[in-house]
């Protein structure tokens, strides 16, 4: 008998062999894309670290969702910021708020486009930080009712799915009891369950600029080193009613997207986040990888680790590609 006996190259011949037996495929419909308004009118302001990534007023993002729907991709998670901030976030549970307002908006150009709606304070509060503060310290019961007055103004202005992103303890809870008081009671939660203290976070605190104005997140986001602490912070978002979960960042967290797969039972959804994005445009910039390429190639491992949906800024250019 001829050695080797078994030959796994035998199946990697032509182009045709390996795409039958491709076991995992990206589709348009797997992606999530997110857009950052801004107040004002014909604004489209790039973002210096994240090329191809634009504060949009109204009207642009409007059409940004469009294209994405053009392209099969479904999804638009909006992240709104305001031209005034204050100790409280208040316009962030404004009824005319800006997120409120792009909610609102691309439902009306187009009631089939899933607008979902992050839920946080750090965009517009005057001190960065994702509650709010007593003493320099982030509280988390006085910050709840605020989070759960977004949920509803943004639910109510058309939003299909709510996304709390703070990572305040209770708040799907609090977010799920307020949605259901106002008849809401069909509006899903994605929790950002499983929520790094990552320095991947960077390239997004320009785009909204939400860099805490003191010290950081360490308080209320999730230790790096840890697995099991996210195991517990998705099994009590389930329990208190979480529809979807979320693990953040995607790349350098594919054990924990594993690890949350094979444990619950509810889409998990990842998040490809800035700094993932930026680095890949970086190193393109430079001429150092082939873009193309090594983004699908980071797109596919999130969803081999065990994604249902990808959360990430390559949305679009990767639907062209497919
Ligand atoms: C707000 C929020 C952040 C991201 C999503 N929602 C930033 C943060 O927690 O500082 C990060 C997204 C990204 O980096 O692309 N809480
Ligand atoms: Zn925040």
């Amino acid at each position: 008998m001829a050695y080797p006996v078994h030959r796994p190259r035998r199946l990697r011949r032509n182009p045709v062999l390996r795409d039958m037996v491709r076991e995992t495929r990206l589709q348009p419909g797997d992606f999530i894309y997110p857009l950052f308004v801004v107040e004002g009118r014909d604004v489209r302001r790039p973002i210096a670290s994240m090329p191809g990534v634009f504060n949009l007023s109204l009207e642009h993002a409007v059409a940004e969702a469009k294209q994405a729907k053009a392209l099969g991709v479904p999804s638009v998670l909006l992240f709104g910021i305001p031209n005034h901030k204050d100790a409280c976030g208040t316009q962030a549970y404004a009824k005319d708020g800006i997120v409120q307002r792009a909610i609102h908006e691309i439902k009306a150009a187009d009631p089939d486009i899933q607008v979902i709606a992050d839920v946080c304070l750090c965009e517009y509060t005057d001190h960065g930080h994702c509650g709010i503060l007593e003493e320099g310290h982030v509280v988390n019961d006085a910050t709840l009712p605020l989070l759960a007055q977004m949920a509803v103004t943004c639910a109510q202005a058309g939003a299909d799915i709510i996304a709390p992103s703070d990572m305040m303890d209770g708040r799907v809870t609090a977010i799920r009891r307020a949605l259901d008081e106002v008849r809401l009671t069909e509006v899903p939660i994605l929790s950002y369950a499983a929520k790094y203290a990552s320095g991947y976070y960077g390239p997004f605190r320009e785009a909204a600029q939400s860099a805490p104005k003191s010290g950081d997140r360490r308080g209320y986001q999730m230790d790096p080193g840890n697995v099991r602490e996210a195991l517990k912070e998705v099994a009590l978002d389930v329990e208190e009613g979480a529809d979807m979960i979320m693990v953040k960042p995607a790349l350098a967290y594919l054990d924990i997207i594993r690890a949350v797969r094979e444990r619950f039972e509810l889409p998990v959804v990842s998040y490809n986040v800035s700094g993932e994005y930026s680095m890949l445009k970086a190193a393109a910039q430079l001429g150092w990888i082939d873009y193309e390429r090594v983004m699908m190639e980071t797109l596919t491992s999130i969803k081999r680790a065990g994604s249902d949906l990808i959360i990430t800024y390559h949305a679009l250019e990767a639907a062209k590609l497919l």
